[in-house]
C-alpha cells in the first residue's frame, strides 16, 4: 500500500464514521480557529467527554477571543475549576490577550506563528494550522503515536521511537486536508485503535497493518520501564 492509499482510506472511514464533536466544523467547512484553540487546549490532559460541558460553557460566555481577552482572571479561573492543569487556563488568558492584543484578534495562520503564542506547543500548534488553516502540518499525540507503531509494526520502545513514529505521520500525512488527516488518525485511535483490545476488525487500515499482522498489535507501542 502506498502512502496514498493508505491516505484515502482513512479519509473514506473518517467522512463515514468520523466523530460528532462541538469543535468540528460541517464536512467541508472551516472551523472558527477560537473554537478549536479552544478545544485542544482543554483536552490535553483531560477526556473528551469532561471537556465538553466546560467547553460548551466557555463558548457561551465568551464567544470571542476578544470576549476571553476581556475577562476577569477570577471569572476564568472559576469557570475552568475542576479541569485541573491550571497553568493551561492562565496561559489560555495570556494567550487570548496576546492574539487580540498583537493580532488583531485573528490567530497567526501558520505553524510557526502560532508555536510563540502563550501554552501553544508543537502538537497544538500543529492541529490548528491544519484543522482551521489547511497547512500541510503533521499532528502527533499518543494516539497517533499508537496508531503508528501498530499500522508499522514499530518495536521500539517509547520514547525512542517518538522520532521514528513522526516520520511515519509525516509520510502519511496528505497535502490535501491535512487536518481532516490528523483528526482521523486522531479517531482512530480514540475509537477503534484503542490500547486494549483494539477492534481491528473495523479498521479502515487491517489489512495493511503490520502489527496487526504480526499478532502484536494490542501490544504496541511498547514502552521502556521507568
Ligand atoms: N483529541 C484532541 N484533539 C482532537 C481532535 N481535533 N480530534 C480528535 N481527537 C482529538
Amino acid at each position: 500500500d502506498t502512502a496514498a492509499d493508505l491516505g484515502a482510506r482513512v479519509l473514506a472511514w473518517y467522512d463515514r464514521d468520523r466523530r460528532d464533536l462541538p469543535w468540528r466544523a460541517r464536512p467541508g467547512e472551516r472551523p472558527d480557529p477560537y473554537a478549536v484553540w479552544l478545544s485542544e487546549i482543554m483536552l490535553q490532559q483531560t477526556t473528551v467527554a469532561a471537556v465538553k460541558p466546560y467547553y460548551a460553557r466557555f463558548l457561551d460566555r465568551w464567544p470571542t477571543v476578544e470576549a476571553l481577552a476581556a475577562a476577569e482572571d477570577d471569572a476564568v479561573m472559576t469557570a475552568w475549576a475542576g479541569l485541573g492543569y491550571y497553568a493551561r487556563a492562565r496561559n489560555l488568558l495570556k494567550c487570548a490577550r496576546a492574539v487580540t492584543d498583537h493580532h488583531g484578534g485573528r490567530f497567526p495562520d501558520t505553524e510557526e506563528g502560532l508555536r510563540v503564542l502563550p501554552g501553544v506547543g508543537a502538537y497544538t500548534a500543529a492541529a490548528i494550522a491544519s484543522i482551521c488553516f489547511g497547512r500541510h502540518a503533521v499532528v502527533v499525540d499518543g494516539n497517533v503515536e499508537r496508531v503508528m507503531a501498530r499500522l508499522f509494526a514499530v518495536e521500539e520502545p517509547l520514547p525512542a521511537a517518538k522520532p521514528i513514529l513522526r516520520a511515519f505521520a509525516d509520510a502519511l500525512t496528505p497535502i490535501e486536508r491535512a487536518g481532516d488527516h490528523a483528526q482521523a488518525v486522531m479517531d482512530l485511535g480514540a475509537t477503534l485503535c484503542t490500547p486494549r483490545s483494539p477492534a481491528c476488525g473495523l479498521c479502515p487500515w487491517r489489512d495493511a497493518c503490520r502489527g496487526r499482522r504480526a499478532g502484536l498489535a494490542e501490544h504496541l507501542p511498547m514502552k521502556t520501564p521507568k
